[in-house]
C-alpha cells in the first residue's frame, strides 16, 4: 500500500516500509527504510536540523537550519549546498529539484526504450521533480520483498541538455556500514569483499561494457553486528547488463549516502528538448533477520519478478553439454555416441556448444556464419536434433551471436558491422564485437538466431559472449539497449524456449540478462571448491534456479584439482544440474554413481531448484517446507578431525524426522598401498589389478539413517566420524581432501511414542 499523508509518502509492506516527506521548500527528504512502521512513526525519523552545522551553505538565509549537505535526501543535485556525491550531473550547470506532484497506480511503470523491468504483482509511486526546463521523475514500483527504483529525466527546456550522469536511485541511510562487493574474473567470479563505509567513498563499477565477472553489479551494505541468521542488512542490484556504477560513503552527520545506476565514466548523452532518458531499475532489498533472510528475499524477487514468465517455477532439465568434453573436436556420430551414454544416464537435454558451424574448428574463426559445417554435420542441425529427440532428449544449441572473428564471411561482407574505433582494432579471444546500435546488425542477429531456432527443435539456447567491449559511455549503453531488443525479438515469440545466457561463464550474471534468461552458465570453473565459493556467494543475490551447474571430469581443467565424483555432484545438486565431460571415458563404478546421481537429483529436483536456500556452518541447506537436505562439504581435511555438528534450521521443533544420507561409493582406487592393510596380498598400487579393481568396485561409506526432533536437529546432531588414519570401516565417513556428504531430512508420520 501507498500511503500520502501530509507529505509524507510511506510504502507500507508486509516486509518493509519506505518513508520519505516532502518539506516546506519541496525537498525530498529520507525517513526510513527497514522494517514495516507506521505511518505516525515518521515524525520519529524526521531529521532535526536545530541551528545547523558550522560551515554551512543554506538554501535560506533565514533560516541556519536549510543546509542540504547534512540531512538524508531521497534526490540530490549540485551547487545548492549539498556537497556529498550526486546522483545525476549535468554539463556545467547546477541542479535544483523541487517537489511538483506524485502519483500512484497499480502495476509497473513501462519504459520507453528496450531497458526489461521487474514484472507481476506490484503498486508504483511516481514522484515528479521539477527545475526550470527539466522534469525528473523518481519512480518506485513496491513488490512484496524488494522495492524498485528508477529515474527518468525530460527536457521540457527549449535548448539541448547533455546529462552526464543519472542514477537509477540515491538514498541516505543512517548507520556505520560495512559494503559487500563481488569481485573476480574469468574463472574466478564472485571472490567477496568485506569494506567499512566511512567518510573515503567504496565505489563498485564496471567499465568493460558488460556487468562483467569483476565486479558484480549486486552488493551489500550491512551493520558490523549482521550475521547470517540476524542483523539489519540492505541487498542492492541493477536490472542491466552494461557499464554499472554504485557508490557508498559516510557523512560527518553519520548518514550513508548509497546511489546506484549506469557508470557515468564517459557518459553523455545530449537531450534535444522534448527528449526523455530513462536509467534501468534498480531493485532495493531489506532484511532485520541477518544476511540469510535477505537472499531469501532477494531469490523470491528473482523467481517471481525477473525471470521470464514462463519458466517461473518451471523444472529445469538435467543436461549434457558438449564443450569441455569435446571442445571443438566432433562428428555427428561421436555426438550421438554421447548422446547415447547422456541418455543412459538420465539427461533429459543434450546441448551442442561451440564448433558447429562455418570454419569455427577452433576459437580465431568462423563467429558470425551461422550455416552448419555440415562436414561435422551432415544432416544438418535438423537431422542432429531430429536423432537426439528420437532418443528421448531434448535438444539445445550453442551461439554467440554479439561477436565476429575477423576470419569470417561476415567481417569479409561487413567489415562495418564490427565495433571498433578510430585505431587498428584490438581483439579478445580473437573476435570483435558486432556494433549492435546498428539496427542493420540486430536484423542479421534476429534473422540469422530465429532462421535457426524455427529449422530445427530447439528448445534450449546457450548464449554466450566472450569479449569486453572497447563502446565508451552512451554508445556502451546504446550497445545493450541493442542487445535488449535482439533478445526480446527472438525470444519474445519463442517463450517456451530455455535462455541459459553465458559471457565466458559468469561475465554478464546480472538481472537483466535474467529478464530474458532463466539461468545463466556460473562460470567456466567445474571445480566444485571452486564452486562452493562462486555458488555459495552468488547466492547473496540470486537464487538456485538461476545456476547452471555442471559436473564435470577431474582433475580439473581450472585447478589441476582432483576431486571426488560423489562432491562434483553434491555441489552441482545446488543449481541446475548438467554433464559436462566425455562420457566415453567414465569408469563402471563412475557411469553407476552418474545414473544415482540424476536419479537423486530428479528425485529431489524442486527442493534443489526453488527450495529456501540457507547458508549454513557445514555448507548448504534446502527446504521446501518438507523436504529439507543439507550438503556438508570439505575442502582439505586435518589428521585426526573432531566430531562436526549438524544444525537444521526451519524446521517445526516439535515434530520428528527421519535424516538419511545419500549413499556414497568410495573408490578402492584411491586407498593406493594402504590396501595392503584389509587385503591379504600385496597389491602393487601402480598396476593393472588396482586399476581394474579400481573401476568395478568400491567400498562404503558411513550412512546415517536415524530419527530426530526439530529441537534436536535445530540444536545440532553429531555426524558419524570422519576417517581418523586408525583403519576403513564402514561406520565412518572415508572421503579424504574434498569429500562432501549430503543429508536429506523429512518428516516421519508417527511421532517418537508411535515408533517405539
Ligand atoms: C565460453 C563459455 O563460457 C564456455 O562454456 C563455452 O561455451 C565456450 N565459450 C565455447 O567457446
Amino acid at each position: 500500500m501507498i500511503i500520502n499523508q501530509n507529505g509524507i509518502f510511506h510504502i507500507q509492506m508486509e516486509e518493509y516500509s519506505y518513508l520519505f516527506r516532502i518539506d516546506p521548500y519541496g525537498i525530498v527528504q529520507h525517513l526510513h527504510f527497514g522494517a514495516p512502521v507506521r505511518t505516525e512513526d515518521a515524525e520519529g525519523f524526521f531529521c532535526h536540523p536545530g541551528l545547523g552545522w558550522g560551515s554551512c551553505t543554506v538554501l535560506d538565509d533565514a533560516d541556519s537550519g536549510t543546509c542540504l549537505d547534512d540531512k538524508p535526501l531521497e534526490w540530490s543535485g549540485s551547487g545548492r549546498g549539498d556537497y556529498r556525491e550526486s546522483p545525476i550531473e549535468l554539463s556545467g550547470r547546477s541542479t535544483d529539484f523541487r517537489f511538483a506532484g506524485s502519483r500512484t497506480y497499480k502495476g509497473v511503470a513501462p519504459f520507453d526504450c528496450t531497458l526489461p523491468q521487474a514484472k507481476g504483482d506490484c503498486e508504483t509511486l511516481e514522484i515528479l521533480l521539477e527545475q526550470q526546463g527539466l522534469r525528473l521523475k523518481l519512480i518506485y514500483s513496491a513488490f512484496a520483498t524488494a522495492l524498485v527504483r528508477r529515474t527518468v529525466l525530460e527536457n521540457t527546456g527549449s535548448e539541448p541538455v547533455s546529462l552526464n550522469k543519472l542514477m537509477s536511485f540515491s538514498l541516505d541511510l543512517h548507520g556505520d556500514f560495512r559494503m559487500t562487493t563481488f569481485n573476480g574474473g574469468w574463472i574466478a567470479e564472485m571472490r567477496r569483499q568485506d569494506t567499512p563505509v566511512g567518510g573515503s567513498k567504496v565505489v563498485n563499477e564496471s567499465l568493460t561494457g558488460a556487468s562483467s565477472n569483476r565486479h558484480n553489479p549486486g552488493f551489500l551494505l550491512w551493520e558490523e553486528d549482521a550475521t547470517e541468521t540476524s542483523g539489519r542488512v540492505y541487498g542492492f542490484n541493477l536490472i542491466y547488463s552494461g557499464n554499472h556504477y554504485a557508490a557508498a560513503q559516510q557523512s560527518l552527520q553519520g548518514f550513508t549516502r548509497v546511489m546506484q545506476g549506469i557508470n557515468p565514466s564517459n557518459f553523455c548523452r545530449i537531450l534535444q528538448p522534448g527528449e526523455q532518458f530513462e536509467t534501468p531499475e534498480a531493485v532495493l532489498c531489506h532484511s532485520d533477520a541477518g544476511f540469510g533472510d535477505l537472499s531469501c528475499r532477494m531469490h523470491t524477487f528473482v523467481n517471481h519478478h525477473i525471470v521470464p514468465e514462463y519458466w517461473q517455477g518451471r523444472p529445469r532439465p538435467v543436461k549434457y553439454n558438449s564443450w569441455e568434453g569435446c571442445m571443438f573436436d566432433f562428428s555427428q556420430r561421436r555426438l550421438l555416441d554421447l548422446a547415447d551414454r547422456a541418455k543412459k544416464m538420465g539427461c533429459e537435454l543434450f546441448v551442442l556448444d561451440d564448433g558447429w558451424f562455418g570454419q569455427r574448428n577452433n576459437d580465431r574463426a568462423g563467429l558470425g556464419d551461422y550455416a552448419v559445417n555440415r562436414k561435422k554435420l551432415p544432416e544438418g542441425m535438423e537431422g542432429l536434433a531430429d536423432r537426439i529427440r528420437a532418443k528421448g532428449m531434448e535438444f539445445g544449441l550453442w551461439f554467440e551471436p554479439e561477436s565476429v572473428n575477423p576470419d569470417s564471411d561476415l567481417y569479409r561482407a561487413h567489415p562495418d558491422w564490427a565495433l571498433t574505433d578510430e585505431f587498428t582494432p584490438v581483439l579478445g579471444r580473437h573476435q570483435l564485437l558486432l556494433d549492435l546500435t546498428k539496427p542493420e546488425v540486430r536484423d542479421y542477429i534476429v534473422e540469422k538466431v530465429s532462421g535457426l531456432l524455427d529449422s530445427a527443435k530447439i528448445s534450449y539456447v546457450k548464449w554466450d559472449m566472450n569479449r569486453h567491449s572497447i563502446a565508451l559511455g552512451a554508445k556502451a549503453h546504446d550497445f545493450v539497449l541493442g542487445l535488449y531488443e535482439v533478445l526480446g525479438r527472438i525470444f519474445g515469440l519463442r517463450p517456451r524456449i530455455l535462455l541459459e545466457s553465458c559471457s565466458s561463464g559468469g561475465n554478464r550474471f546480472d538481472l537483466g540478462m535474467l529478464c530474458f534468461s532463466p539461468q545463466v552458465w556460473c562460470s567456466d570453473d567445474t571445480d566444485p571448491i571452486e564452486r562452493l565459493t562462486i555458488q555459495g556467494n552468488l547466492s547473496f543475490l540470486y537464487p538456485q534456479s538461476t545456476f547452471g551447474a555442471h559436473v564435470s571430469a577431474a582433475p580439473h581443467a581450472q585447478t589441476l584439482r582432483a576431486t571426488p565424483l560423489a562432491t562434483r555432484g553434491n555441489v552441482a545438486f545446488f543449481g541446475c544440474l548438467g554433464y559436462e565431460l566425455d562420457l566415453k571415458h567414465l569408469l563402471p563404478v563412475e557411469e553407476k554413481e552418474v545414473k544415482a546421481q540424476i536419479e537423486f537429483y530428479k528425485a529431489h529436483r524442486s527442493v534443489f531448484q526453488y527450495g529456501e536456500f540457507s547458508r549454513t556452518a557445514l555448507g548448504w541447506q534446502v527446504s521446501d517446507g518438507t523436504t529439507t537436505i543439507a550438503g556438508v562439504f570439505h575442502t582439505l581435511v586435518h589428521a585426526a578431525p573432531g566430531y562436526e555438528k549438524l544444525r537444521i534450521t526451519g524446521l517445526n521443533r516439535d515434530s520428528v524426522y527421519s535424516v538419511t544420507s545419500l549413499a556414497q561409493a568410495i573408490r578402492v582406487g584411491q586407498f593406493g598401498s594402504l590396501l595392503k592393510h584389509v587385503v591379504p596380498v600385496n597389491i602393487d598400487p601402480n598396476g593393472a589389478l588396482l586399476r581394474l579393481a579400481d573401476s568395478r568396485f568400491t567400498l562404503k561409506n558411513a550412512v546415517e539413517d536415524l530419527t530426530a526432533s526439530g529441537a534436536a536437529l535445530h540444536s545440532g546432531i553429531l555426524l558419524k566420524p570422519l576417517f581418523r588414519g586408525t583403519g576403513y570401516d564402514e561406520n565412518q565417513r572415508t572421503q579424504g581432501d574434498f569429500g562432501s556428504d549430503i543429508y536429506i531430512i523429512v518428516p516421519k508420520k508417527q511421532d517418537f511414542s508411535e515408533i517405539k
